[in-house]
């Protein structure tokens, strides 16, 4: 298992929750390609994904904003082109050609913790967030 780990933190407690949140759905994703599990189990959990991972952009975006970061429009580029990847997914699912193979989670979670230690981390930074 792949998780989440302190160093990770942005020191905004409700982003590391979300972070978090998105390693377990990554891992169930990763699981239910290794078990085999039907094309509509696996499209629930991508769906799932898709959803939870617009929501915690949509509010990591509008914070920004509200702090008029100066990197938000690359930040967002960022988060647009992960988003792409996870349609891409549920696509290949939709047409029964996704397998574990691909080791495409992997290549998800290694997306989330590189953009968050690269990326989301540079606004703990800047705002002088106490991460832990
Ligand atoms: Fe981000
Ligand atoms: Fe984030």
């Amino acid at each position: 298992m792949y998780g989440w780990q302190d160093s990770y933190s942005v020191g905004v407690q409700a982003f590391d929750k979300a972070h978090q949140r998105l390693f377990v759905y990554f891992n169930d994703f990763y699981s239910a390609l290794r078990d085999g599990r039907s094309q509509d189990q696996v499209a629930t959990i991508l769906e799932q994904t898709y959803a939870y991972t617009n929501q915690h952009f949509e509010s990591e975006e509008r914070w920004l904003a509200q702090k008029n970061d100066p990197d938000l429009a690359a930040h967002k580029e960022q988060h647009r082109k992960f988003q792409e990847q996870i349609e891409k997914l549920i696509a290949e699912n939709k047409a029964g050609k996704i397998g574990l193979s691909s080791s495409i989670s992997k290549v998800l979670r290694e997306w989330l913790s590189g953009h968050i230690m690269q990326t989301d981390r540079k606004y703990a930074a800047r705002y002088h967030l106490k991460s832990k």
